[in-house]
Formats: structure tokens, C-alpha cells, sequence
């Protein structure tokens, strides 16, 4: 049996989500809340702790009925323009950057609306150029605010990601630096367009605690340990999945179907395990920043893949290549021969407009993405490392469908 080094792994064992059972401390949500204030250098009464990542910016448009219009990246998750479509607004997207994948300032100029929302993602855990996109939002009286789902421990310049804009968002789900199972938070870093209504919303949507929901959430955190063990996801996992939902498994198709995401609350059980998982978050962060570096050093001199560029600050998520005049397809075939798993993120532009989003396009047709978590050794890294290298080389040979 052949074990294959997953696309994800949590953050979060198996034995953190069994310690998260044990009712102690019982105020982790203000333990988890004091801990985040420290690290951002916020007041912790801005910041809420909430279901998931979409459902905090579902409620910060939701709370907004005067702004109209919401700006995006063209190139970013799905699901952020889900929450802007089921808060009722337009949605206008902005091609991002080949450099970072990042919202492009000077097109955001081009393309700004009077009185609207911008929001910046930081993909994958790149900066966006904040402070650039901050002057604008301020020339044209619009709010910023800063998805730093994929960019936890990010920083600019010395200053962390999420204090820039207006408000922030956090995601603690399953592929996230900090990762809780679901979960999520919303920083008011100016809290007055917020003010009154924000509450309301949340108050009118979102469920009670339930102890079955945080059971489920500590239970989802346990199994996806044991489903990302190598042999387990490689032989059983992984074909399934396949052969159920397909490679592209997210279609990019925009969904207002409210489920359980959007109305789940934040668990004391979600706290506990965050409060642990906080614990290793130097760690964390050292170890995704010593392998990016290696990928870089050793990658990418190699012609057919293309890199972000990566500065001090960035704390990546999730590490992505372009995969260059060829297939990307067939390259991650080639490389699932060799037991890696390179699939599949954000596989679409959000805009689909080729013609005025042109790097969004391309970079959602061509992306992969290389394993990065404090989970896969050293000699995991240098097998990585030596894999890609000979799959890089092998472009002119058909790959061999496994399933
Ligand atoms: C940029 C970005 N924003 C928002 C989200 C949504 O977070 P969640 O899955 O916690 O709802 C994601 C999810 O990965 C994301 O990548």
C-alpha cells in the first residue's frame, strides 16, 4: 500500500480535538478572543467570534444595506462573493496581480464605485498592497475590509494583516493556519458604520451554541486526522472522492443557499481547540515560512512553473505554483504517480471576463498547489522537492490516469 502526502492537513491532531473536550477553561471564548486582541495589538471588545469565515462577511455586508456595491478580487475563494451575492449586493471584480494574486490598486482606481465596499483577500497569505488600497477607498468614500482568511500572522511592513481596514475577517477552517474545524471572527477596527446593526443581523441569524453542532465540529476535526493519513487518503480517500465529485471539485459556481456555515455560532468546544492550537503558533509560522523559502530556493529556477513573489511578511496558507504551456491536469497526474496530491484551489475566475480579467483567468486555469503545513517532515519536503523537479521535465509524457 502506497501512501500519498495530502493536498491538506490540519493544523489541529487528533488529540487536540479529544483535549478540546474536556470543559476546561469554560470561558475559552474570551480566553481565545484576549489571545487574538494581544496578537493583532487590538482591543479584544472588536473582535466577535463566529461561525466561519463566510458567514463573518455575510454579516458585515448584510449589516451595510447603504452600500450597494461590493469589490473583490477576481481571483479569490468562491465564497466571498457567495456572502456579498446572499447579502443582497452588486458585485464588481478587479483583475489581480501575476506578482502576489492580489487586487491590482491602480485597476481598483479605474474601477472603483463611490460609496461602496472594497474588500482586499491576501491570497493564499500574500499581502495585498493595503495601504495603496486604503488611500483609494478613502479618496472615493468606501469601506475596507481585509479578508485575512488565508493570511493569519501576516504581515506589512512589520504591521499584521487585518489591522488596516476598517473591519477584518478571520477563517478557522480545516486548511487555515489556525484551524478550529469551522470558525471564524470579525475585527471592527472602526466599528461606527457597524454600529447597532451588525448585532441585529447576527442576533436575528445566527443559532445558539448547541453542543451536538460543537460535538460535530470536534468529531470533523478528529476524522480529518485520520482521513489525511497517507494511506488512508491515498488509497481510499482521494479515488473516492475523485470518482464522487471530480477533480475540479469546486465548480466556482456562486451558491445563495443559506446552510449551516452561515448560521452556526461559534463553539466554547471551537475556543478550546483554538486555544490550543494558538499555543503552536510561532511554530506555526517558522515552520510554513522555512518551507516556502526552500520551495522557492529549489523551484524556481524551473521554466515551467511560475511563482508569487513572496515578501518578509507573508505567512502562506496554501502554496501555489502556475503550472506553464501545459495542461494542469496532467502535470498533477504525473505528480499523484509519485503520491503527491497537488489539487485543487480556487480553479475559476470569479468574473469569468477574460478580456478584462486576464490574470484572474489564467491563474485560476493553471493553478496547483504544493503541500505546506507543519505536518509534512523534512523528508517529505526534499521528496516534494525532487518529485516536482521530475515531473517539471516530464511535460512531453502523457501522465497515466490512475482512477
Ligand atoms: C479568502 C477567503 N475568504 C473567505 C473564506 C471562507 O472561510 P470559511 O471556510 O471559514 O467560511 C475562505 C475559505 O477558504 C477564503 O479562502
Amino acid at each position: 500500500m502506497q501512501s500519498t502526502i495530502p493536498r491538506l492537513k490540519m493544523e489541529a491532531g487528533f488529540f487536540d480535538a479529544l483535549r478540546s473536550l474536556i470543559p476546561f477553561p469554560s470561558n475559552a471564548k474570551q480566553k481565545f478572543r484576549k489571545l487574538l486582541a494581544d496578537y493583532f495589538g487590538i482591543d479584544d471588545e472588536k473582535i466577535l467570534l463566529i461561525g466561519s469565515g463566510r458567514q463573518a462577511l455575510y454579516f458585515l455586508f448584510k449589516s451595510l444595506p447603504d452600500y450597494e456595491t461590493v469589490i473583490m478580487p477576481a481571483f479569490t475563494c468562491r465564497l466571498v462573493g457567495d456572502a456579498a451575492y446572499m447579502a443582497g449586493k452588486k458585485v464588481k471584480f478587479v483583475d489581480v496581480s501575476l506578482d502576489d494574486y492580489n487586487l491590482v490598486p491602480e485597476l481598483l482606481e479605474k474601477r472603483i464605485v463611490k460609496h461602496s465596499i472594497v474588500v482586499v483577500t491576501n491570497q493564499f497569505g500574500i499581502p495585498s498592497q493595503t495601504r495603496e488600497i486604503k488611500r483609494i477607498c478613502e479618496k472615493h468614500d468606501c469601506l475596507l475590509i481585509e479578508d485575512m482568511a488565508e493570511a493569519f500572522g501576516t504581515e506589512i511592513g512589520g504591521k499584521k494583516v487585518g489591522t488596516f481596514g476598517d473591519a477584518a475577517i478571520l477563517s478557522f477552517s480545516v486548511s487555515k493556519t489556525i484551524s478550529t474545524a469551522r470558525g471564524g471572527a470579525i475585527f471592527l477596527n472602526n466599528p461606527k458604520p457597524w454600529s447597532g446593526k451588525l448585532e441585529k443581523v447576527i442576533n436575528a441569524e445566527m443559532n445558539p451554541e448547541g453542543l451536538v453542532r460543537a460535538l460535530k465540529h470536534c468529531f470533523t476535526a478528529g476524522t480529518y486526522n485520520f482521513f489525511a493519513n497517507g494511506i488512508v487518503y491515498g488509497n481510499i480517500i482521494l479515488p473516492l472522492w475523485i470518482r464522487r465529485h471530480g477533480l475540479y471539485t469546486d465548480k466556482g459556481i456562486y451558491t445563495t443557499k443559506k446552510n449551516s456555515f452561515y448560521t452556526d455560532n461559534y463553539t466554547q468546544m471551537q475556543a478550546r481547540l483554538g486555544l490550543i492550537v494558538f499555543s503552536r503558533l510561532d511554530s506555526i509560522i517558522k515552520r510554513r515560512q522555512s518551507i516556502a523559502k526552500r520551495y522557492i530556493r529549489e523551484l524556481s529556477g524551473i521554466k515551467t512553473l511560475g511563482f508569487p513573489k513572496l515578501s518578509e511578511g507573508s505567512v502562506l496558507s496554501r502554496f501555489p505554483i502556475l503550472i506553464r504551456n501545459e495542461n494542469k491536469t496532467e502535470f498533477y497526474f504525473r505528480a499523484l504517480q509519485k503520491n503527491i496530491d497537488l489539487g485543487f484551489t480556487f480553479s475559476y475566475s470569479m468574473s469569468r471576463d477574460k478580456k478584462n480579467d486576464p490574470n484572474a483567468e489564467f491563474i485560476g486555469q493553471q493553478i496547483l498547489n504544493l503541500p505546506i503545513t507543519t505536518k509534512i517532515s523534512d523528508a517529505e519536503v526534499d521528496y516534494v522537492i525532487k518529485s516536482i523537479k521530475e515531473v517539471a521535465k516530464g511535460a512531453d509524457k502523457p501522465p497515466q490516469l490512475l482512477f
